[in-house]
């Protein structure tokens, strides 16, 4: 399967046409952007890890139900997946406070909840993917209420497998982004990466830090998170 025209570059992938109508190239880059692309740089290696990591986590989820966009890993950095069309919501599952969470209701980081929370952020550059909630979402037409049950029920799924497994490598899942897509037929389909870059991992002993907050908060090591966190996935431990 070849790549043909480029149909969309983003902040960390480009997206290219093939020649079934069906599929799509994704291709992974090493630029990194925070704060809505004011912060920019490149971590070396990042778009390999993403990708084959993000391949690693979609097929772990087909297995345990959850389907996703992933067809067939073509190289270090690009693969194939099927052709959606985003659900413009970034869907936040959260175990542990951290981040905007910490900041927004005035907490520590690093205080698990008894459950897990759901958030919405309505995708949106020039709005700044403000936060929503699902009858917000209903309301601008985002999905249909049917959709949304499905991208909450799938995103709750998405979270046991993953905390479990990744628990199994000594890293603490505490939250993570995720896209939903809806292919040609109709189907919601997991979307988008599951990486350093949309998720943070802790060192599950030392709370070490091993995701994109290395660049996000200037605490040096970026390349050696990426490179850990895939060492951990890729020899299973
Ligand atoms: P937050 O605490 O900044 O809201 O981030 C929650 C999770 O979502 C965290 O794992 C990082 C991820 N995330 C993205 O993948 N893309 C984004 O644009 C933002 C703001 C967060
Ligand atoms: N990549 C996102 C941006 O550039 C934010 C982030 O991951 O922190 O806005």
């Amino acid at each position: 399967m070849e790549k043909r025209e480029q149909l969309y570059e983003g902040k960390a992938k480009k997206v290219f046409a093939t020649d079934d109508p069906a599929l799509v190239i994704v291709s992974y880059k090493d630029d990194a952007t925070a704060f809505d692309g004011l912060k920019k740089g490149t971590i070396a290696g990042k778009g390999v890890v993403n990708n084959r990591m993000s391949n690693m986590m979609m097929q772990l989820l087909e297995r345990e139900g959850v389907p996703t966009h992933f067809v067939k890993e073509l190289s270090d950095r690009d693969t194939v997946v099927k052709r959606v069309r985003i659900v413009p919501l970034e869907v936040i599952i959260r175990n542990v406070s951290a981040g905007s969470f910490a900041k927004r209701y005035g907490v520590e980081e690093g205080i698990p909840f008894d459950e897990p929370t759901i958030e919405f952020s309505y995708k949106n550059d020039d709005l700044h993917d403000p936060l929503i909630n699902s009858y917000h979402a209903l309301a601008l037409k985002l999905a249909t209420k049917e959709e949304i049950e499905t991208i909450k029920k799938y995103a709750f799924k998405v979270n046991e497998v993953l905390k479990a497994y990744f628990l199994t490598l000594g890293v603490k899942l505490i939250d993570f982004k995720l896209e939903f897509g809806k292919t040609a037929d109709g189907k919601i389909v997991l979307a988008d990466e599951i990486s350093p870059d949309t998720c943070r991992f802790w060192d599950a002993k030392t709370n070490e830090k091993l995701d994109k907050d290395r660049f996000r908060r200037d605490l040096g090591g970026v390349e050696d998170a990426y490179r850990e966190i895939f060492k951990r996935v890729t020899e299973g431990k």
